[in-house]
C-alpha cells in the first residue's frame, strides 16, 4: 500500500495524479476509523470561559497523545478593553483580524505598548502583567479584534489542565488580601480603601476607554518614555515576511527564533500554510515538532499516518478528517501528514509548533527523500519488494529538483525541503 502512495510526488502527470489521489481517498475510507480522540477540536466544542457583551473568550484543549496543549480565541467588541490579567505561563499569540493595543510589564526592561494588526505575531513572558484594547472601529474589512493563543512553557508538558487558567486577574490577586493589610501596604486612608474593596468587580471584558482622569495619565507614564526611545520593537507580521515557499497552488511561512528573536526559548514557534486549487502539502513528518494547527479559512481535509513499532501494532489509528474554518488539528511529532485543499475553495491555517529551531520537515518524495538517504538493498527489503521495483520508485525522483513544487498542471503542491 505503501508503495503506491510514495509514488505520488515522483509523477507530474495530471491524470496520474488523479488516479493517485483516488487510491489515497479510497485506501483511506476503506481502512480507516473517521474518530479522532483528542487530534480534532470543532469549532463548536470550543469553551467559552469569559463571555460579555463586548467580547469573549473561548477555549480549546488538545491532545496529541503525550501532552495537552491549551488555546484561547479572544475575540473584543470595537472599543472594549480586556481587563489586565498575569500571565502564569508563556502566550505566544497570533492577531487574526482586526486590531487594537497591547500594553504589557514584566519588568523595568521588558514593558511594551504596541498597536497589533491582523497577522503579527507576539510573545508574552510567564509573569507578565497585560491588557488587550480593541480600536474604536472595526478595521477596514469591518472586522473585530479576535487573537489566536496558545500557552505553555518550554520544558513544561501540560498533562492536565489546572483548574484555573493560564492566567488571573489583577484585581483579585490584589484584593486577596485583608483591608488591614492593604491598608498597611498602601498607606491610605481606611475611606480609600473601603471603596476600592467594596467595588463591584468587574467583567473581564468590558467597555474600553474608562475615562481617564489626570492621575491615571500620571501613573502611567512610564511607558512614554518606550515609544519615544523607539527601541527595536518586538512586534512581527507574518505577512511582511518573504514566503518560505510560494507557486500557484499556495504558500508556506515559518517564524522560528532566527526570524524572530522574542521566540529565544519560547516553547512554540508559528507557521501559516495557505492551499488553493486542490493543492497539497506533500507527504512529511516533522522530526523536532508536534504542530497544533488552527483553521482561518476554507475547508481542507487532513490525513494522519501512526507511527509504529517494527512488527507490533499501535495503540493509535490512522485518521482522515476534514477540517474547515475555526477547527483546531493536531499533528504530533513523527506522524506523517498530509494536508489537502479541495479544489473548490482556498484552505488557510497557522499553527504553533513545539520547536523554534528549525524543523525541517522530512517529505517522502524528492531529492533529499529520507527514502533516497538510506540505502537502497535495505529499503527494498524493508517494503517486501526486489530492488528492480524499488528503483522504479526512486529513479522517477530524479526529474524533482528543490524545492518540490509542481505548479499549474497537477493538484498536487508538494512538500518542500528547507
Ligand atoms: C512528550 O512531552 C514532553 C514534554 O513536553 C516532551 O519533552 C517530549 O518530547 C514529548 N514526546 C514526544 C514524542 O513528542
Ligand atoms: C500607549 O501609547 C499611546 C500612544 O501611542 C498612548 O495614547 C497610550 O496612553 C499609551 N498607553 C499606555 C498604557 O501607556
Ligand atoms: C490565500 O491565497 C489565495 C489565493 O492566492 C488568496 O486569495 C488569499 O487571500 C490568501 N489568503 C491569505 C490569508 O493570505
Ligand atoms: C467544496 O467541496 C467540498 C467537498 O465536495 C464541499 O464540502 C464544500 O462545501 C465545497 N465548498 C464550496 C465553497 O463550494
Ligand atoms: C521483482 O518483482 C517484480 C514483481 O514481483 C517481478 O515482476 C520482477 O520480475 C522481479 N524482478 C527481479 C529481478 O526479481
Amino acid at each position: 500500500m505503501s508503495t503506491k502512495k510514495l509514488v505520488v510526488p515522483s509523477k507530474i502527470s495530471p491524470t496520474l495524479c488523479i488516479v493517485l489521489c483516488l487510491i489515497l481517498f479510497l485506501h483511506v475510507t476503506a481502512s480507516e476509523n473517521q474518530d479522532v480522540p483528542g487530534h480534532l477540536v470543532k469549532r463548536d466544542e470550543r469553551q467559552s470561559i469569559i463571555s460579555t457583551e463586548f467580547g469573549e473568550v473561548l477555549g480549546a484543549n488538545v491532545y496529541d497523545g503525550n501532552e495537552t496543549f491549551r488555546l484561547q480565541f479572544i475575540t473584543l467588541e470595537p472599543n472594549s478593553l480586556f481587563l489586565p490579567v498575569l500571565l502564569h505561563q508563556d502566550m505566544v499569540f497570533y492577531v487574526h483580524t482586526g486590531s487594537g493595543k497591547l500594553v504589557s510589564y514584566r519588568d523595568e526592561y521588558k514593558k511594551e505598548n504596541v498597536s497589533l494588526k491582523q497577522g503579527d505575531v507576539y510573545r508574552l513572558e510567564t509573569g507578565t502583567v497585560f491588557f488587550l484594547q480593541s480600536d474604536l472601529e472595526l478595521d477596514l474589512a469591518r472586522q473585530k479584534f479576535r487573537i489566536c493563543a496558545i500557552f505553555g512553557n518550554a520544558g513544561e508538558a501540560l498533562r492536565q489542565p489546572t483548574a484555573y487558567g493560564p492566567y488571573s486577574s489583577i484585581r483579585d490577586l490584589v484584593l486577596g488580601f485583608d483591608k488591614k493589610i492593604l491598608k498597611e501596604t498602601f498607606k491610605v486612608p481606611s475611606e480609600v480603601m473601603e471603596e476600592i474593596t467594596s467595588g463591584m468587580k468587574p467583567e473581564a471584558i468590558m467597555h474600553g476607554l474608562p475615562r481617564i482622569t489626570k492621575r491615571s495619565i500620571s501613573a502611567y507614564s512610564s511607558f512614554d518614555t518606550i515609544n519615544k526611545d523607539k527601541k527595536k520593537s518586538n512586534l512581527f507580521n507574518i505577512f511582511h515576511e518573504k514566503r518560505d515557499f510560494k507557486n500557484c497552488n499556495g504558500w508556506s511561512t515559518t517564524v522560528n527564533q532566527k526570524k524572530y528573536s522574542a521566540f529565544k526559548d519560547s516553547k512554540y514557534g508559528l507557521f501559516m500554510v495557505n492551499l488553493t486549487n486542490g493543492g497539497m502539502m506533500g507527504p512529511h513528518w516533522n522530526p523536532m515538532a508536534t504542530e497544533i494547527s488552527i483553521v482561518l479559512h476554507g475547508k481542507g481535509m487532513v490525513r494522519i499516518i501512526c507511527p509504529s513499532l517494527p512488527n507490533q501494532q499501535t495503540e493509535c489509528k490512522n485518521t482522515r478528517f476534514e477540517v474547515e474554518e475555526g477547527d483546531v488539528f493536531v499533528v504530533p511529532r513523527f506522524h506523517p501528514v498530509v494536508q489537502m485543499a479541495f479544489n473548490n475553495e482556498t484552505f488557510v491555517f497557522m499553527g504553533f509548533g513545539t520547536s523554534t529551531k528549525n524543523n525541517h520537515p522530512q517529505y517522502l518524495a524528492g531529492k533529499a527523500s529520507v527514502l533516497r538517504a538510506l540505502d537502497k538493498h535495505i529499503l527494498a527489503a524493508s517494503f517486501g519488494v526486489n530492488d528492480t521495483t524499488f528503483d522504479k520508485l526512486l529513479n522517477k525522483q530524479d526529474s524533482v529538483r528543490l524545492p518540490v513544487f509542481y505548479c499549474g498542471k497537477t493538484s498536487l503542491l508538494l512538500g518542500v525541503l528547507q
